[in-house]
């Protein structure tokens, strides 16, 4: 009696130290941003552009499914700034979309962390600044989600991976672009 009992305790503990290990959270992705002014000459004419880290096009951000970002975005521009990420569902969190109406921009010398979740998708996405002109100077990127690991897919291997991204640029600049 005493040995089953104990048994059943065994068993119920490995039971619980399981469910803590499926239940275990998924992955967090930490990431600060910096958009800062650059020059380039995308039509063979120097002018303003946007930078994310010092690049354009921005950091390709590379998650799988279910990861959680956490991405802090500091504004070293001397204009309100804002990003979205397109093709991100934002389930119950439509105020991390990145676009007027459910975020404010960020103010110059400002910061704003964002913070989503790539729930239950996967795809190749981008990401570009929504406000402003400012995707017409840059700003924007790829996001690409992959599959989990766990999850089985029905086509082999790709033997390569590129991100082609494509945007309108003019001469101008973005903020006689604007007016
Ligand atoms: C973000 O902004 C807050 C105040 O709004 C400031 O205290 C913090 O230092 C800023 N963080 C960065 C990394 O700039």
């Amino acid at each position: 009696m005493r040995r089953t009992t104990l048994l059943h305790l065994g068993c119920s503990i490995l039971a619980l130290w399981s469910a803590y290990f499926v239940n275990a959270e998924d992955d967090y992705k930490y990431y600060e941003w910096t958009v800062t002014y650059g020059t380039a000459s995308p039509l063979g004419v120097s002018q303003k552009i946007l930078l994310i880290n010092g690049q354009f096009p921005g950091p390709r951000l590379d998650l799988v499914t279910n990861n959680n970002v956490i991405l802090n975005l500091i504004n070293k521009l001397d204009e309100p700034f804002l990003l979205t990420w397109n093709g991100i569902k934002q389930r119950k969190n439509s105020w991390q979309d990145g676009v007027l109406g459910t975020n404010c921009p960020v103010p110059p010398n400002g910061n704003y962390t964002y913070k989503f979740q790539t729930k239950d998708q996967i795809g190749s996405y981008t990401y570009f600044p929504s406000t402003g002109m400012h995707r017409a100077a840059g700003g924007f990127g790829a996001l690409n989600v992959y599959a989990r690991s766990v999850i089985p897919v029905p086509y082999a291997k790709p033997a390569g991976d590129f991100s082609l991204l494509v945007g309108d640029w003019y001469a101008a600049g973005h903020k006689v672009v604007f007016v």
